[in-house]
């Protein structure tokens, strides 16, 4: 049973589990056959690989096995060209966020950051009673850099949160706009960097922020294997950045992942980029389907870069929700201040089947 706490207080308190059981939750029942497009995950299975090391694995569970985490460590920076002191793994990357914030804002010290975006972190500093900087979108539903540098300038100092893509728009920041921002970052500033979804942006002016950490500057990069890597539920993510910037996220990590999700990791890392590439370009596909859908029945939408899809209904997206969930389909929460624009995860080609019936049934398109 969930109570009215918010996200922050729940982490705060907590009942972690029951926080992020409630950011997922749908309203009200879900039919039995509701296909599940409301959490940005992937829609198959983990790889082979990883399932067959989960399943040797599982007979060992009754060590520790914290000796083998060295050369996870290892293996993991090695997949980035980085050394094993310049990552930090986490129970997802939601724990590499919230040990960012505790590490890098305060009171006085803000989170600076473009909104609507993921909001973890944002409500987790608002929570601890740290300074929050919120900057809208341009008129294109990007990110303006010069504005998040200028409140970072302003304030004498910052943590600057940058999804990219963005959740829930699934626009990019440019490699020229980021760019821009590494070289004008401001003294005290620090950029964090969330690419959950970069793996899926096919964008030429898409790419990662992770040349700036082996370069030594003041970029944090999270990552996450929750999406493209279809691990979700064995909660890995981590961060790379230099390794004085670890040292101080590090403290306020809560504890090590399960071994058995650090070897389904490294089998699935051993299968090299031909894994991203295949998914990528799947979900790629039908994303550009359920686009020229839209376009065909007259919907405007954002131009998706990540696996999901912000699209103008015109009506309130909490009563969509609802809509949906009665026939079968999941979709995102509102995002404010987007009240109209209902966020759908890409699915298989079957499930954005059924959400294309029901969003044609619901909306006489
Ligand atoms: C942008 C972004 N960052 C981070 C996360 C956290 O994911 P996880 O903790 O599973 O890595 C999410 C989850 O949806 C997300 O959308």
């Amino acid at each position: 049973m969930f109570t009215r706490r918010g996200f922050a207080a729940m982490i705060a308190a907590g009942l972690t589990e029951a926080a992020f059981a409630q950011r997922a939750a749908v309203p009200g029942a879900a039919p039995a056959d509701t296909v599940w497009l409301n959490g940005n995950e992937f829609p198959e299975g983990p790889p082979q690989a990883s399932i067959e090391v989960m399943a040797r694995a599982i007979t060992e569970s009754n060590r520790y096995h914290y000796q083998e985490f060295p050369a996870f460590y290892a293996s993991l920076a090695a997949s980035h060209g980085l050394k094993a002191e310049q990552v930090l793994v986490g129970a997802g990357s939601s724990e590499i966020l919230h040990a960012a914030v505790d590490a890098f804002t305060s009171p006085t010290v803000p989170f600076i950051t473009p909104w609507p975006t993921y909001e973890a972190a944002p409500e987790l500093a608002a929570f601890a009673g740290h300074r929050v900087i919120k900057t809208s979108l341009n008129a294109a539903h990007a990110f303006d850099v010069h504005r998040l540098a200028a409140e970072a300038e302003k304030a004498g100092g910052g943590l600057i949160y940058l999804c990219n893509p963005n959740n829930p728009t699934s626009t990019i920041t440019t490699h020229d706009d980021i760019a821009w921002l590494v070289a004008n970052l401001p003294k005290n500033t620090y950029l964090l960097v969330d690419e959950a979804y970069l793996h899926y942006a096919n964008s030429p002016q898409a790419a990662s922020a992770m040349p700036y950490v082996k370069e030594g500057k003041n970029v944090i990069v999270s990552r996450t294997f929750s999406k493209i890597y279809a691990m979700a539920g064995l909660r890995v993510g981590y961060a790379a950045a230099r390794p004085d910037l670890i040292d101080r996220m590090a403290p306020y990590r809560n504890n090590v992942i399960s071994f058995v999700s650090a070897r389904a990791v490294l089998a699935a890392l051993d299968l090299g980029p031909k894994l991203i590439e295949e998914r990528s370009a799947k979900i790629g596909r039908t994303r550009a389907e359920l686009c020229s859908w839209l376009t065909t029945k007259g919907f405007r939408f954002i131009p998706p870069q990540a696996n999901f899809v912000m699209i103008e209904t015109a009506r309130e997206a909490r009563e969509m929700q609802a809509s949906m969930l009665a026939k079968g389909v999941a979709i995102g929460r509102p995002f404010p201040p987007l009240n109209t624009m209902i966020r759908v995860s890409i699915g298989t080609d079957a499930e954005m089947a059924k959400f294309r019936h029901v969003l044609s049934e619901l909306t006489s398109a």
